[in-house]
């Protein structure tokens, strides 16, 4: 569904809250739902707008390349930009305000509040990518604060951030309902991402490896689940994905989900998740598959 309007642009938090206090009282029970992005924004993106605007009366987006996620030699100064295409896309998909907040809007001083989860952070992108999370939960707590949605979408590309937003959210009382939305694919199965503009073309062709393991895998897992260990599940989509020249494996682990800790057996999960993280020259990507059991 898109808006004839296009989106209201807001740059500060004051504005913002303001913005979303007039329109709660012009229409008192309005629900909101807010897309948190950084960004250069894809298909997936577009589906959590239109998950968001086909169930709430006001639809926030929100888009920043958070620094504090992001490790000292990771890619936050190339982070790819667009912010044209973003404001075409939001007003293609909906948006009815878009929140673009500079670094110093949101991380005025020197930040002395991190929101910390453990357990969940433990595995997967929080070992391979330390601090990451911590990023990740602050810049979502403050964003929560300024927004009071009812609703906040998040892509299930990122199982690991789901499962840490969910538990920031129980933990901390936040009165939002988190909707985990389905990745979304490419026509030959790869996530998509706003880092797969970095791949070459040679990469490109070879990540189609990480979605072909993991389908693989799951299909292994439904038809033999009392037969394998998560390990050796690991080491058949680790072999899988080696077999792709240019791919350099991060991480390939089966982890129960949401808690994502070690499966000792596949049939005492309800929910598995076998997550990869996987580099193709300096482009880091990430996929996953969740396996719900009974259902
Ligand atoms: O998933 C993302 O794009 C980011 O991690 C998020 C949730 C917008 C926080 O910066």
């Amino acid at each position: 569904m898109s808006n004839d309007q296009q989106p209201i642009i807001i740059l500060s938090g004051v504005e913002l809250r303001a913005w979303l206090k007039s329109r709660r009282l012009q229409s008192p029970g309005a629900v909101v739902g807010f897309v948190p992005t950084m960004g250069f924004l894809h298909e997936g993106h577009a589906s959590l707008l239109t998950a968001a605007r086909q169930s709430c009366d006001i639809v926030v987006l929100s888009i920043f390349v958070n620094p504090l996620q992001f490790g000292p030699n990771e890619d936050f100064e190339r982070y790819p930009r667009d912010e044209q295409r973003d404001l075409a896309i939001a007003a293609e998909y909906g948006a009815d305000v878009v929140f673009m907040p500079q670094v110093e809007e949101m991380y005025p001083e020197r930040t002395r509040t991190t929101v910390t989860v453990s357990g969940v952070t433990e595995r997967l992108c929080g070992a391979s990518r330390p601090g990451h999370f911590d990023g990740v939960a602050t810049v979502v707590t403050k964003l929560f604060n300024l927004v009071q949605p009812d609703r906040a979408y998040f892509g299930l590309k990122d199982a690991q951030q789901v499962a840490v937003i969910e538990q920031m959210v129980r933990d901390l009382n936040v009165p939002v309902e988190i909707v985990p939305c389905a990745t979304v694919r490419e026509a030959d199965g790869l996530a998509k991402s706003s880092r797969n503009v970095y791949l070459s073309a040679e990469e490109r062709e070879q990540a189609v490896i990480l979605n072909k393991a993991l389908r693989e895998a799951e299909q292994q897992l439904r038809t033999q689940r009392d037969a394998m260990s998560s390990q050796e599940l690991a080491a058949q989509v680790t072999a899988r994905i080696q077999e792709a020249p240019l791919a350099r494996i991060d991480y390939v682990e089966a982890l129960a989900y949401p808690s994502l800790e070690p499966i000792s057996s596949f049939t005492e999960a309800e929910q598995a998740l076998i997550a990869v993280a996987v580099k193709f020259g300096n482009t880091r990507l990430i996929d996953n598959c969740l396996i719900r059991f009974n259902g």
